[in-house]
């Protein structure tokens, strides 16, 4: 998720666009760049001090972009930073989304002689725009030319060093927005950059694009059809808008969730093959079809999503898989294989020392390493031999929501690509794909429940212990569910398999120790249900989390009832996880505690 600014005015753009920067660093960053017209561009990896301090005096211009980055192709280094321009430096431009069809794009220019500099997808972009833009198209015509012929998302803001007196900018799917201020026009991917400035805001639309002079705007559609735009006035505060009007990251992360799935699957999905489509395994495929044995490391939620993804692959791809502690695995006498044993690392930060030994001590016995990794360019995601980004943006909050749910989305891809190497059928593969493609949607009725959530965590926020409970694809969600609550409410919890409960936790049971138990309609529903059942025998409460037609059948004999939509048995953890986030929450909220930073806990633990 990059962050955007530009500004055309009687003012000189650099200090608005710089300070624009530093109010965008919440969204996560790796490198920064800005481009002022009849000034030029600097571009820096680090962080916005870096690029601030290297802008000189007099650096200056009435117009210009700037942006930091959030990687998602290409590492996170100067070259790959923003402003993008084509080969001749004619045209500037400033990108946020992913540009799918961004290989097609540049083996095309490349056939036409066009060379490229960096291995981002903004710089096939930026090629595209100027390769239709010649003496007689104006700036705009360019683009909604180039925007044609693109698959993907993106939020732009283009420059031209032919055009001084203009910038262009164009939204479809990543969020962009206009402020109109008395000394000129702001244009950011929301609004902290733009309030110092003016709070009279125009929001565009996916498919919309606007031509900015000093004079003024004109915001077209695609097809050139002029739109009329309402004048809003912010009221947010700078901290809202980081938040999107959430009170804590932590609660803007999990409504995000729909939108996290979405781009964790965008480009990867292939309904008509039913599978998925990988890039970042692709040169080690060939090995990882071979594996005898793949091994998933990883600590906290990340080891728990292993869980989730043990399960995946051994039923989709029928290959052996175990899970291990990153702290464990690091220290135990290896019996990896390396001609028949594949290890893949999860980890959000990339940056987790435990998961980074473990990695190492696998190399040293010659296995391939694969990592599932959020931040692109990190520790990890370098160490690894090759392996899949998530996509999910920069996760502020300490408690993994966002982030453990692309986990899950990754891990089933890879599950299904395994799967249809080996015995899952066209049809079964379609099936899952289709299963896939539905989950932003459940999600988002997942989230229209919260209400339902808040009221049960206020109900039982004064417990002190808590039990979590599942079976099969639901006990690893036992265990992470058991996790947040621990991490962010301090409450004692404690997930298990359901099937264990009779061999010692059940002990524990009495009316002031509730249980969650993840009861959804799948293969093992009657055990579960049996054993919401064995609870209540013992004045124990329930919380059942299950899915939508069962929940008059659990009322009967749980407490209370979460219901989440119907899916694929495998992919029902993306789904169930959702509640229990909100609930760790807002139990949370209610004990008045610091979510984003709770006690004793940093985002990335990168110590022993
Ligand atoms: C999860 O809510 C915790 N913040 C923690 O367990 C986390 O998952 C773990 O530290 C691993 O972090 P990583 O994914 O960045 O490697």
């Amino acid at each position: 998720m990059c962050g955007i600014v530009g500004y055309i005015g009687k003012n000189n753009a650099t200090p608005f666009l710089i300070d624009g920067l530093r109010a965008l660093e919440y969204r996560g960053y790796d490198s920064a760049g800005i481009y002022v017209v009849s000034a030029g561009t600097i571009k820096r990896a680090g962080k916005v001090e870096e690029l601030a301090k290297s802008v000189p005096e007099g650096f200056s211009g009435t117009a210009g972009i700037a942006h930091t980055r959030w990687a998602t192709h290409g590492l996170p280094t100067e070259l790959n930073a923003h402003p993008h321009a084509d080969e001749s430096e004619t045209v500037w431009l400033v990108h946020n989304g992913i540009i799918e069809n961004y290989a097609e794009l540049r083996d095309a220019l490349s056939a036409k002689g066009v060379r490229f500099r960096t291995e981002t997808d903004t710089e096939a972009l930026v090629a595209l725009i100027a390769s239709k833009y010649d003496a007689k198209t104006p700036l705009e015509e360019a683009v909604r030319a180039a925007l044609a012929e693109v698959r993907g998302t993106y939020g732009i803001v283009v420059a031209s060093v032919r055009e001084p007196e203009k910038l262009v900018a164009a939204r479809f799917g990543s969020p962009l927005m206009l402020g109109i201020g008395t000394d000129g026009y702001y244009i950011a991917s929301d609004a902290t950059p733009i309030l110092k400035h003016t709070r009279e805001v125009v929001y565009l639309d996916d498919g919309e694009m606007v031509i900015v002079t000093r004079e003024g705007y004109d915001v077209r559609t695609r097809e050139h059809e002029p739109v009329k735009k309402t004048v809003e006035t912010l009221e947010w505060d700078v901290e809202a808008v980081q938040k999107k009007g959430h009170e804590h990251f932590m609660l803007k992360e999990i409504m995000e969730v729909p939108e996290v799935i979405e781009n964790s699957m965008r480009g990867r999905l292939v309904p008509d093959e039913g599978t998925a489509n990988l890039g970042g395994l692709r040169d080690v495929l060939p090995r990882v079809k071979r594996a005898k044995r793949i091994i998933i490391t990883g600590c906290g939620s990340a080891y728990y999503a292993g869980l989730v993804g043990e399960l995946l692959i051994e039923e989709l791809a029928g290959i052996p898989v175990e899970v291990e502690i990153a702290s464990e695995l690091r220290y135990r006498r290896p019996t990896m294989n390396p001609e028949d044993a594949v290890l893949i690392a999860i980890s959000q930060s990339g940056e987790t020392l435990d998961t980074l030994e473990a990695i190492k001590e696998a190399k040293r016995h010659g296995m391939l390493t694969l990592g599932i990794v959020n931040v692109v360019g990190s520790t990890i995601a370098r160490e690894t031999d090759a392996g899949v980004y998530n996509h999910a943006g920069p996760e502020i909050g300490v408690a993994s929501t966002k982030a453990f749910v692309s986990q899950l989305t990754v891990l089933s891809l890879i599950g299904l690509l395994l799967g249809r190497a080996d015995s899952l059928s066209a049809t079964d593969g379609s099936a899952f794909v289709r299963e896939l493609a539905a989950l932003p949607e459940h999600a988002r009725t997942v989230l229209s429940r919260a209400a339902h959530i808040e009221a049960l965590a206020k109900r039982y926020a004064s417990m002190e212990d808590a039990l979590f409970l599942g079976r099969k694809f639901q006990s690893p969600i036992a265990y992470e569910g058991a996790l947040k609550l621990k991490e962010i409410s301090y409450v004692h919890a404690e997930g298990y398999p359901a099937g264990e409960m009779k061999h010692g936790p059940i002990a524990l049971i009495e009316p002031a120790f509730p249980s969650v138990v993840l009861a959804p309609r799948d293969s093992l529903y009657e055990k579960t249900k049996s054993n919401i059942q064995e609870i209540r025998a013992r004045s124990g409460k329930v919380i059942a989390v299950t899915t939508d037609g069962s929940e008059e059948e659990l009322a009967q004999v749980a407490d209370d009832v979460i219901a989440v939509p119907k899916t694929h048995e495998a992919l029902l953890p993306i789904l169930t996880t959702i509640p229990l986030q909100l609930f760790a929450y807002y139990v949370a909220k209610e004990r008045g505690l610091p979510i984003d930073k709770p006690r004793n806990l940093a985002k990335s633990v990168t110590v022993e």
